[in-house]
């Protein structure tokens, strides 16, 4: 799982979990949904379909499906044992999760795991011919020798006309610059939404600390192993991880889309402006890097008040993101 992704208040909460599985792993999933929904101020992905790239046991993309009524949901990942665990635990029209889970699944939805390389998707047969409107990639970057070679694939091969590719990592500072030009690279690709979201992502860090250690305890009880687990563990505060963030690193959410269908919203923008001027603003901010702007988004179930707070606090976010640590 991600290292979580946490509002700046005492409980960090941006989602009322109801299930005792999801509650435990509650800011890994306020994680996925602030890519999938939060970072766009968006309340639902019905009738879209996700794909997620290292999808790890597939917790994050599970949530996504059963709580926002995807269409359709496919996770993928190198690792066999990963996917295995994710088919035991979540496919079958979510059947086999916990009976609380089912309570809240969506008969909607359909999920489905695979085994497959991220720079390789070609070879995954089952993604031929489709096209996703969401595609994520969640701390999955940093793993990849070529990264820019998945994101060339994906926009090619693999992403609706009006899909976004959202990418959410730790960066090294140096990288960034480079990076963003190379997701940019040929002009297919621009960078709709950019947020550095360090506070965060250190705060749930430290918020789940606790849970953090039990982990590495119940993993082992060597003290070694322990300290080296501590060090890597994407969760356990004063970990490489947590030290270098904000330090060297930077930890950023981006959204990317395809230029023509920015082009085309722009398009429609600036006649729909001819005709009613007053209306144009909101779009402005669209194609601005952190807007900052907030609409209300639903959360399945919950009220809007809930979601205020989460708009609030990403400005927050974006306003502190100046400062030094
Ligand atoms: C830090 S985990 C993130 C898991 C998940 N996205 C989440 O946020 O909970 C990184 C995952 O990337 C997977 N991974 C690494 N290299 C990969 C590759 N080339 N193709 C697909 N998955 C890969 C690993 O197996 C691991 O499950």
């Amino acid at each position: 799982m991600n290292c979580g992704y946490a509002l700046l208040t005492q409980s960090g909460e941006t989602l009322p979990l109801s299930t005792r599985g999801d509650k435990l792993q509650q800011f890994q999933l306020q994680m996925y949904h602030y890519a999938a929904l939060g970072i766009k101020f968006q309340g639902s992905l019905a009738g879209k379909k996700v794909l997620d790239l290292c999808c790890g046991r597939g917790g994050g993309v599970a949530f996504l499906a059963k709580q926002y009524e995807a269409a359709e949901a496919v996770g993928i990942d190198f690792s066999a044992h990963q996917i295995n665990t994710a088919q035991d635990l979540f496919t079958n029209g979510l059947e086999k999760e916990t009976e609380d889970n089912q309570a809240s699944s969506s008969p909607q939805s359909s999920i489905q795991f695979l085994q497959g390389d991220a720079e390789k998707l070609h070879q995954v047969e089952e993604l031929n011919g489709k096209r996703f409107d969401l595609v994520m990639c969640i701390e999955g970057m940093h793993c990849l020798g070529n990264p820019t070679a998945m994101i060339d694939y994906v926009q090619k091969h693999l992403l609706a006309d009006n899909g976004q590719i959202v990418i959410v990592d730790s960066f090294d500072k140096c990288d960034i610059e480079r990076i963003e030009a190379n997701f940019q690279k040929d002009k297919k690709l621009i960078i709709q939404k950019k947020e550095v979201i360090t506070f965060n992502v250190k705060h749930a860090m430290q918020l789940d600390k606790t849970r953090a250690e039990k982990l590495i305890q119940r993993i082992t009880g060597n003290k070694v192993v322990t300290r080296i687990l501590r060090n890597f563990l994407a969760s356990g505060e004063e970990s490489k991880t947590y030290d270098e963030l904000g330090k060297t690193h930077e930890y950023i959410c981006y959204v990317l889309m395809k230029k023509s269908a920015v082009d085309l919203r722009k398009t429609s923008s600036s006649l729909y402006q001819g005709q009613q001027e007053q209306q144009t603003q909101g779009s402005n901010s669209y194609f601005g890097f952190s807007a900052g702007h907030h609409q209300p988004f639903n959360i399945r179930n919950q009220s809007n008040s809930f979601s205020s707070n989460y708009g609030a606090s990403a400005n927050l976010v974006n306003s502190q993101t100046a400062q030094t640590y």
